[in-house]
């Protein structure tokens, strides 16, 4: 595969399959090992869980599809895309990169944290870690959070290709195998059938607007939608390429890798007797437990922490990429200079976040939540889906849908049989979905319905 970054002569996937791993590289992330598994475990497990595969099913593969064809069309990532089909809706394009701006501060945080497991599970001192007294720390996790981006860093000031696309191809699947082997020792442990009945059997009474909110945020942060990423990727797929076959394949992949990882994590967390709710540190303070379970504990902690770190790094490759791409592609800085400059920014912001979990925690951003979970309810559950919203009332009523179903046919020339179902999805299921989970969240949606 050529450079993502090659400006002068813009890139290629060189197969289908070198799109799918990418996309699967920028969606598979700690959103699915670690967000995932504590979001069910605080909205009520199995109702959290059935309410995610609806919105993923009306409306992930939808604006999949959606941001893809509209990379591909334009060739272009997030903003130009935007600029080259509606010079009015720039804007749109730019409300990504703030988004992954945001996300990418408090996600290298996390990624710091992975970074912190793996040295211990190779030094032999996973089994002591003390993971609140570590997050709360003031020195300890901004170190790690500085060489999570600093490695981040180097991977995107030096191009994407090469290195990183080739040992993903390795490690997604070698991820996939790991969860399976400690998700088999999870589902063993004493006790691990609770997690799995919590997880999978939906008690509908505990649906109510926020639980939905979380869904349809975290589906949108798992597929890394409503942020101009997969425009940017579908922008480097080929004219001849099938985009319904491919938009397909990632979303099925990430949301598989997701219940794994609840299927995971849940179990023992029942088994050890450690609380669903329990938040972020659920994946740091249950997986220690089952590893010490494990023969080689140690080793196998030790892989497939690394296996995690290598899911978050290819996300937040692709977070930086597209705040990097924009100063490059609108104001004409170098690549060096701009990857630099939103490092900085990026590391400075998310060492607030950190120091929000310990010594700033009486600062709170929005009501009631520090500076972390702000950045991550404003990225995640109102930017993106925000933005996704945008995105389909652009195609479904401003550019077209002709336009749209002309692209992911290829002029006609590949069959689409769902075309009506999705024009229908992504032209009012998807905005209207989305509005009512904004009203109903908000509580506006009563004040509407009193209206009437
Ligand atoms: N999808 C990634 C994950 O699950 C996070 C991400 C969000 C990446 C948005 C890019 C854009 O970890």
């Amino acid at each position: 595969m050529e450079s993502l970054d090659d400006k002068s002569k813009r890139g290629r996937w060189t197969s289908t399959f070198g799109f799918i791993m990418a996309a699967a590289g920028s969606q598979i992330g700690l959103g699915n090992l670690w967000k995932f598994p504590y979001l069910a475990g605080s909205n009520g497990g199995g109702a959290f869980v059935f309410v995610y595969l609806i919105i993923v099913l009306l409306v992930g593969f939808t604006l999949m599809l959606g941001e893809v064809l509209i990379g591909r069309h334009t060739q272009l990532g997030a903003v130009g895309a935007y600029k080259k089909l509606s010079e009015r809706w720039t804007w749109l394009g730019g409300l990504g990169v703030l988004a992954g701006f945001l996300i990418l501060s408090f996600y290298s945080v996390v990624g710091g944290w992975v970074i912190n497991y793996m040295v211990r599970s190779i030094t032999g001192i996973l089994g002591t870690a003390d993971f609140g007294a570590f997050i709360t720390g003031s020195v300890e996790p901004i170190l790690y959070h500085a060489i999570f981006m600093l490695i981040n860093l180097v991977i995107v000031m030096a191009g994407i290709s090469g290195g990183i696309e080739r040992a993903s191809k390795i490690m997604m699947p070698a991820l996939f195998i790991m969860t399976i082997i400690v998700m088999i020792r999870s589902l063993t442990l004493d006790g691990a059938m609770e997690g799995v009945k919590f997880l999978l059997a939906p008690n509908f009474s505990v649906i109510d607007g926020s639980v939905i909110l979380a869904a349809l945020g975290q589906v949108f942060f798992s597929l890394s939608l409503g942020m101009g990423c997969m425009i940017t990727y579908g922008s480097y797929l080929g004219k001849d390429e099938n985009l319904v076959k491919s938009s397909l394949a990632t979303p099925l992949m990430d949301t598989a890798i997701a219940i794994l990882a609840g299927l995971t994590i849940l179990p023992a967390v029942f088994a050890f007797g450690f609380d669903p709710s329990e938040g972020p540190g659920l994946l740091f303070v249950t997986l220690p437990s089952v590893f010490s379970k494990m023969p080689f504990g140690n080793f196998f902690a030790f892989i497939f922490f690394t296996l995690v770190f290598f899911a978050a790094l290819t996300s937040a490759i692709s977070l930086l990429e597209v705040t990097v791409a924009y100063l490059v592609d609108q104001f004409n800085w170098n690549r060096k200079k701009a990857t630099f400059a939103m490092t900085f920014v990026i590391f400075l912001i998310g060492a607030a976040a950190s120091l929000g979990l310990g010594i700033w925690d009486h600062i709170t951003v929005l009501p009631g939540k520090d500076i972390f979970d702000s950045l991550d309810f404003t990225a995640s559950n109102i930017l993106l889906p925000l933005g996704g919203m945008l995105m389909s009332i652009f195609i479904g009523w401003f550019w077209g849908l002709d336009n749209a179903i002309r692209e992911v046919t290829n002029e006609g020339t590949l069959p689409f049989k769902f075309a009506p179902v999705w024009g229908f999805l992504i032209k009012y299921v998807a905005p209207i979905a989305i509005a009512l989970v904004f009203l109903e969240s908000t509580g506006l949606l009563n004040v509407i319905k009193k209206l009437f």
